[in-house]
């Protein structure tokens, strides 16, 4: 049985099919009521936070619910209504999210979304809808949405705030939303695998999370694709949620309290000695992370880790490098990764809170790469959350 603790917002009575990432599915009965955005339930004896709901394909008869579980190994479980029957509230029907048909990418996070155009302003229970999917899965492919750069400009300031470009604000103390990700230059021009930026870019190789080498580090990239390589070019993600999940509960407990140092000039004299020019550096000194991020909203635990993470503060540089270096390899073993094949006007939104990613390359000598990126900022420095 499955029950709400809160009033209902609805009513209805048929079948509740809960669908665990890694379990066969089963069923549970619903009597009487709804939840409600934000409400906890028990399910299992256990408490679930909703996350996100949206009305299925059969719409008067099925409308799904995301909830997080922090028992279950991936933190995420998949609740869906079905034969509901009364009418669904007003915020399951008549916004564009309540068409949307989703499809899971991997069993630990990741979603396939159909059914709306990002290219039309979105309303405000869209809107909402989206931020909860970011929350309940971690990872949003919208194919097939044809974008230019002031539409993505515009979708991103209606998600939250746009990150400025930190290479161009400290190189150039200008502001630009925008980051290429690929080889094609604003001329059309298309740089080769020996260009001091194509190197640059390898950068993006290592398992990172976008700009967590800054106090308020990014919450959410969007990315926009336009011209991809016909061979390689992937970007590979894993779920740190999950990672932090699968941890044995003693372990987790030792590092919650911990302390990270980022550091962009760090990582990046991974990539080359001269990397970073002096003023640049100087407008990105290290910054303190908590090891372990919860999501302000669901209370969902991840690591906050990848390349830009130099040291636990307080443990020594070996000490450090050994604990960061082995939380990254648990994260990321085969298993646990989702890698995306970019197809042009794929546009895909992920959420650098809890997971990491990373490119695997491709050969610029024989193709071109066109790749719009645009990030949201987070809602503040990490430590405050
Ligand atoms: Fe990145």
């Amino acid at each position: 049985m499955v029950r709400f603790s809160r009033a209902p917002r609805w009513s209805g009575t048929g079948g509740l099919d809960v669908l665990h990432p890694r379990d066969a599915p089963f069923q549970e009965s619903v009597v009487g009521h709804g939840p409600a955005f934000g409400d906890v339930m028990k399910a299992k004896g256990r408490d679930a936070h909703l996350v996100a709901e949206a009305v299925g394909p059969g719409r008067s008869a099925d409308a799904a619910l995301w909830m997080v579980d922090p028992v279950e190994p991936s933190g995420v479980a998949w609740f869906r209504y079905r034969q509901m029957v009364q009418s669904p509230p007003a915020c399951f029907g008549g916004t564009a999210m309540a068409m949307l048909k989703v499809e899971r990418l991997h069993p630990d996070f990741g979603a396939r979304v159909t059914g709306v155009d990002l290219r039309e302003p979105l309303s405000d229970a869209a809107r909402e809808e989206i931020l909860a999917a970011i929350d309940a899965y971690s990872f949003l492919c919208f194919p097939n949405q044809p974008f230019d750069d002031e539409r993505q400009l515009a979708l991103t300031r209606r998600i939250g705030e746009p990150e400025p470009s930190h290479v161009a604000l400290g190189q150039e103390g200008r502001i630009e939303y925008f980051g290429t990700i690929g080889n094609v230059q604003p001329d059309g021009t298309a740089l080769g695998n020996s260009h001091k930026k194509t190197v640059f870019l390898t950068g993006n190789n290592m398992w990172h999370s976008d700009a967590s080498f800054k106090k308020t580090p990014a919450f959410v990239s969007i990315m926009c694709a336009y011209e991809v390589p016909a061979e390689d070019g992937l970007t590979q993600f894993v779920s740190t949620r999950a990672a932090y999940d699968r941890l044995p509960e003693g372990h987790k407990a030792e590092l919650d309290p911990l302390i990270v140092i980022h550091d962009y000039v760090y990582s990046r004299s991974k990539v080359a000695p001269d990397a970073v020019s002096p003023s640049l550096a100087a407008s990105l000194p290290p910054v303190r992370h908590p090891l372990v991020r919860s999501n302000p909203r669901s209370g969902a635990r991840s690591l906050f880790i990848g390349s830009h993470a130099r040291s636990i503060e307080g443990w020594s540089d070996a000490d450090s490098r050994a604990l960061l270096d082995d939380l990254v390899e648990g994260a990321t073993e085969e298993e646990h990764i989702y890698s995306h094949s970019w197809q042009p006007s794929d546009l895909v939104i992920w959420d650098n809170r809890c997971l990491l990613h990373r490119g695997t390359g491709y050969d610029a000598d024989r193709y071109r790469r066109y790749m719009r990126q645009t990030r949201v900022s987070g809602d503040g420095p990490t430590l405050s959350e």
